[in-house]
C-alpha cells in the first residue's frame, strides 16, 4: 500500500470510531457520536482536526491488537459565531471513552494551544474514566489536564459538558472549568456509583438519583445547564459562547439591536407589590430592562433564591445578579451566596460589567445555615463583589436589609453606580423586627394601634431609599420606568473604567 493510500486508510479509521454497531448503540441510546457533536458545535466547515493518527501505546491485556487511530478522541479547533474556539470531544464507542496516557496528551496539546492563542476551550465529555487497561499513566494523564484547567482558570473561558458518563476523579476536570452542561437522561456524575455506596453506607440510590442531570442542576449545583437531548445541549453551548469574551484581555462581543436605549416601561413602576411582603418575579423585572427581553440564564434550577445569568445592554453582554422575591423571599443562604460569587468571580475575570437587582430581607436564619457554614459562604458573596473591578451598577428595588445590604453591591464595595427605586427599603432590618426592639417597653403596654404607628414612622424615617440617598450611599432615586435608559448611560460611562487590587500573589476567599 502506498503512502497516500496508508493515509487515507488511517484517517477513514479514524472516522470510523469503535465501528457501525457501536455507534448505533450510541444512537440508540439518544446520543449523537463525538464527530457529529463537534460539527454541531462549530460553524459550518471550520473543524480542524489535530491528532487524528495518534494511538495509544499499551500493550497490556491485549491491547496491542485493538489499535483505532485517534484513540477514540476528537480534538483540534474550530470556529463558534465566527470566533476561534478549541475542542475535545470523547468517543464512547472507542474504549468506553476511556482516558489513555495519548488522550491526555491530545486533550493537554489542545489546551495549551488555546491558552497560547487566547481561545475559549469546550470539553465535551462521554467517557468511562480511566482506561483500566493503562493504569496509572492514564491516571497521571488526569491529573495533566486538572493543572492546565487550573492555569488556565480566569486565562480563557472554559467550558464542559457531561454527554455520557462521568465518573471518579474525572468529574474534577468540569469542575474546575467555568460552566458545565449536562444533558438530561443520558449523562451522570459522581465521585463514586451506586454500587460502592451501598456497600460503603447501605444507602439505595439509583445512577440517576445519585448524579443525573436534574441532581447536578438543582441539588448539587455542580451543573449549571440541563439541556433535554444533545443537539439542544450544544445549541446552548453556542448560545453562552456569544456573551464570553475569547479571553481575559478581551472585551464580551457586541451584538446590534433595535432595542431602542430609551425604551421607557411604565409597567416596571407598579411591578413592586405595595405591601412589603408581597412576592413578585424578579425575573419579569431583568426581562423588561435587558435588551430584546432576552436573559440567558446559569444556574436556573439551583438556589432559585438568587438569579444569576447573561443579557445584554446596548448590545453589550453584562452579568446579572438578582435576588429573587417569588423564591424563599429572596434571602441569602448558602447555596445561593456560593452561587452568586462565583458568577460575580467569573464576569469580573472575563471583564463582564455586573448589575445587580436586589431585593433582600436578609439572611436566612436558623441552626441549618448556621451549622453548615452560611458565615463563610455568606462572606464569599461580599468578598467577590467587593474585589471584582469591573463596571458594576446595582439597583435597589425594594428590600435591602442588614448586612446583605452591604453584601449585593453596595457602594461600600465599590460599585460605580448604586441606585434605587422609590419602594426601596434600606435599613437594619425590617420594620416588624425593629419596632420589637427600639419600642419594646411602650409596645409592651400600649395598643395595636401604636405598634401601627411605630411601624409607619420606622418605614418613613429609616426604610425609605432618602436616607442613603442623603448620604450619598445611593446616587440617584430613579423612576423604575426609566432603569434601562439609565443602566445604558451609566454602563458607557463606565466603558473605560480601570481599577486595581493591591499587589500580592492571591487572595484567600474564604472557601
Ligand atoms: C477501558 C472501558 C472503560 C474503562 C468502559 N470501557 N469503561 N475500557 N477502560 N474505564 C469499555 C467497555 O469495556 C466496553 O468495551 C465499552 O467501553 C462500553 O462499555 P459498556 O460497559 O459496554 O457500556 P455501558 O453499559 O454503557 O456502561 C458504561 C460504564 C461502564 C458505566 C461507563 O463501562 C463502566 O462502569 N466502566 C468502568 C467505569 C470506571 O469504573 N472507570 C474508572 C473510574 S475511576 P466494548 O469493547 O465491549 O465495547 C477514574 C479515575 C480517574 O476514572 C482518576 C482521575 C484522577
Amino acid at each position: 500500500m502506498n503512502r497516500l493510500d496508508e493515509l487515507r486508510q488511517r484517517h477513514a479509521a479514524a472516522e470510523e470510531g469503535g465501528g457501525p454497531e457501536r455507534r448505533e448503540r450510541q444512537h440508540k441510546d439518544g446520543k449523537l457520536s463525538a464527530r457529529e457533536r463537534i460539527e454541531l458545535l462549530l460553524d459550518e466547515n471550520t473543524f480542524e482536526e489535530l491528532d487524528k493518527l495518534v494511538q495509544h501505546r499499551c500493550r497490556d491485556f491485549g491491547m496491542d491488537g485493538q489499535i483505532i487511530p485517534g484513540d477514540g478522541l476528537v480534538t483540534g479547533h474550530g470556529r463558534i459565531n465566527g470566533r476561534p474556539a478549541y475542542v475535545f470531544a470523547q468517543d464512547f464507542t472507542v474504549f468506553g471513552g476511556s482516558l489513555s496516557e495519548t488522550n491526555a496528551r491530545k486533550i493537554c496539546k489542545v489546551m495549551d494551544l488555546a491558552l497560547k492563542v487566547g481561545a475559549p476551550i469546550i470539553g465535551l465529555n462521554d467517557s468511562g474514566g480511566a482506561r483500566i487497561q493503562e493504569g496509572v499513566v492514564s491516571l497521571g494523564g488526569y491529573a495533566d489536564i486538572f493543572l492546565r484547567n487550573t492555569l488556565a482558570s480566569g486565562v480563557v473561558p472554559q467550558i464542559s459538558a457531561i454527554m455520557g458518563p462521568c465518573a471518579g476523579g474525572a468529574v474534577y476536570s468540569p469542575a474546575i472549568t467555568d460552566f458545565t452542561f449536562m444533558v438530561a437522561d443520558t449523562s451522570y456524575m459522581f465521585v463514586t456509583g451506586p454500587d460502592v455506596i451501598k456497600t460503603v453506607t447501605h444507602e439505595d440510590v439509583t445512577k440517576d438519583e445519585l448524579g443525573g442531570a436534574m441532581t447536578h442542576n438543582s441539588i448539587s449545583g455542580v451543573g449549571h445547564f440541563i439541556a433535554p437531548d444533545d443537539s439542544d445541549c450544544i445549541r446552548m453551548i453556542r448560545e453562552l459562547m456569544s456573551f464570553l469574551p475569547q479571553n481575559n484581555r478581551d472585551d464580551a462581543p457586541r451584538r446590534a439591536t433595535e432595542d431602542p436605549i430609551d425604551r421607557a416601561d411604565p409597567e416596571l413602576d407598579s411591578i413592586v407589590p405595595a405591601e412589603s411582603n408581597q412576592p413578585y418575579d424578579m425575573k419579569d423585572v431583568i426581562q423588561r430592562i435587558v435588551d430584546d427581553a432576552w436573559f440567558f440564564e446559569v444556574h436556573e434550577h439551583f438556589a432559585k433564591n438568587i438569579v444569576v445569568g447573561f443579557a445584554r445592554l446596548d448590545g453589550r453582554p453584562v452579568g446579572v445578579v438578582a435576588n429573587q422575591p417569588a423564591f424563599l423571599a429572596g434571602c441569602l443562604d448558602i447555596n445561593s451566596s456560593v452561587k452568586g460569587a462565583r458568577f460575580v468571580r467569573f464576569c469580573d475575570a472575563f471583564n463582564i460589567p455586573i448589575v445587580t437587582f436586589e431585593d433582600v430581607p436578609g439572611f436566612l436564619p436558623g441552626t441549618e445555615q448556621e451549622f453548615g457554614g452560611i458565615i463563610r459562604h455568606g462572606a464569599k458573596l461580599l468578598y467577590a463583589y467587593a474585589e471584582a473591578t469591573v463596571p458594576k451598577i446595582t439597583v435597589i428595588t425594594r428590600k435591602a436589609y442588614g448586612g446583605a445590604y452591604c453584601v449585593m453591591g453596595s457602594k461600600h464595595l465599590r460599585t460605580d453606580v448604586n441606585l434605587a427605586w422609590p419602594t426601596a427599603e434600606i435599613a437594619v432590618m425590617g420594620a416588624q423586627g425593629a419596632v420589637n426592639i427600639v419600642y419594646r417597653r411602650e409596645l409592651m403596654s400600649g395598643t395595636p394601634e401604636l405598634r401601627a404607628q411605630k411601624i409607619t414612622e420606622f418605614n418613613e424615617r429609616f426604610a425609605s431609599p432618602f436616607v442613603a440617598a442623603e448620604h450619598g450611599y445611593i446616587d440617584d432615586v430613579i423612576e423604575p420606568r426609566e432603569t434601562r435608559t439609565r443602566l445604558i448611560r451609566s454602563l458607557r460611562m463606565l466603558e473605560t473604567k480601570v481599577d486595581t487590587m493591591p499587589r500580592k500573589k492571591h487572595g484567600n476567599i474564604p472557601l
